[in-house]
């Protein structure tokens, strides 16, 4: 049998570059080889975004948009919606039950997220029961799928581990060998920093998004941060000092073109304006073909719908069967 996957996203809108480097491209290599099970974690989004829901629909769609437009297959992976699966729900009741306090406590992504949220909503802000919860909600979205791998970028593998250790509780607590004990499986993708060189995310203004346009991206690349101290055009430059432009090219051209544009720099003959105005079309020429794709998802929203709720209703069928096993383990009426 072949081993299964399941990874989630918070719908967070439209994804940028980091998340399609850092998480989608991985994904769309994985379905081909896993039973692959991706969803949006829209109760996840709840946990810290519980007043700000206005967008949330949307916001779900566009994410689903962006996967489909990046080559998440949906002939064969299942996508679906956390939230149309109560299953998900019941099996986190459970899990609580089993879960001590201080596992939560000491999740170090929660600590982090706590941290966040104190410096954007000052002291005011307060942790709720349900943000507490998070890596227990997160083990039950695994756990709903029997799955054995979960690919996720580095900053989730604690959450994995927390997993992990209920997983094996359960099966200790009720004497059985139901639950697999699933592993991170980590990409090797290389990680982009935003435009200013710190880590690329919407709330720090320095990303790009798939969906903008070709100009947006041409503008959004010309404020890259290159070597700060070249001051002249033709200075010779250090590429490797260059922190974010050179990085880009890194990722986005092609060796030939990575060690052409290294003696360029190095000798004067390349200012960073020139090399950044091609550096945007060097993007622009690598996300064309997504772009276009995603053009022709959002001019067709029902086959969307269509796909969400299929791959929704496939999930729960897999997710009912599952339930019903764990019901019947634990002792349910
Ligand atoms: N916590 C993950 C993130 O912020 C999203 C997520 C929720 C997830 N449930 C999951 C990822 C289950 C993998 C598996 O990115």
């Amino acid at each position: 049998m072949t081993d299964r996957i399941v990874s989630g996203m918070r719908p967070t809108g439209k994804l940028h570059f980091g998340h399609y480097l850092g998480v989608i491209q991985n994904w769309v290599e994985l379905q081909h080889k896993y039973e692959s099970f991706f969803f949006v974690a829209d109760w996840h989004a709840l946990t810290t975004k519980y007043d700000k829901t206005e967008t949330l629909r949307k916001d779900v769609i566009d994410v689903v948009i962006d996967w489909l437009s990046c080559g998440i297959n949906p002939e064969i992976s299942t996508i679906y919606v956390q939230s149309l699966i109560p299953e998900i729900a019941e099996l986190n009741v459970y899990l609580g039950m089993i879960t001590p306090q201080n596992w939560v406590e000491r999740d170090p992504c929660l600590k982090d997220m706590a941290k966040i949220l104190r410096s954007k909503d000052g002291a005011a802000s307060q942790i709720n029961y349900g943000l507490m919860g998070y890596p227990v909600l997160m083990s039950a979205d695994i756990m709903m799928f029997n799955s054995n791998y979960v690919p996720v970028g580095i900053d989730q593998v604690a959450h994995i581990e927390i997993t992990r250790d209920i997983a094996r509780r359960f099966n200790n607590i009720y004497k059985t060998d139901f639950f697999a004990e699933p592993k991170p499986l980590l990409n090797n993708c290389s990680l982009i920093c935003g435009l200013d060189g710190n880590k690329m995310g919407k709330s720090f203004h320095n990303d790009i998004k798939i969906s903008d346009t070709e100009e947006v991206t041409a503008k959004r690349v010309m404020t890259a941060i290159t070597d700060r101290s070249r001051m002249r055009k033709d200075d010779p430059g250090h590429p490797d000092e260059c922190e974010v432009a050179f990085k880009y090219w890194q990722i986005f051209g092609d060796k030939d073109k990575v060690q052409k544009i290294r003696c360029e720099c190095e000798k004067g003959l390349r200012g960073c304006a020139d090399c950044k105005r091609e550096l945007g079309k060097t993007i622009n020429e690598y996300f064309a073909p997504i772009r276009e794709k995603r053009a022709y998802y959002e001019a067709h929203p029902k086959e969307v719908e269509d796909i969400i709720q299929s791959g929704s209703a496939k999930a729960r069928t897999e997710a009912q069967r599952i339930i019903k096993e764990v019901r019947h383990i634990i002792g349910m009426y």
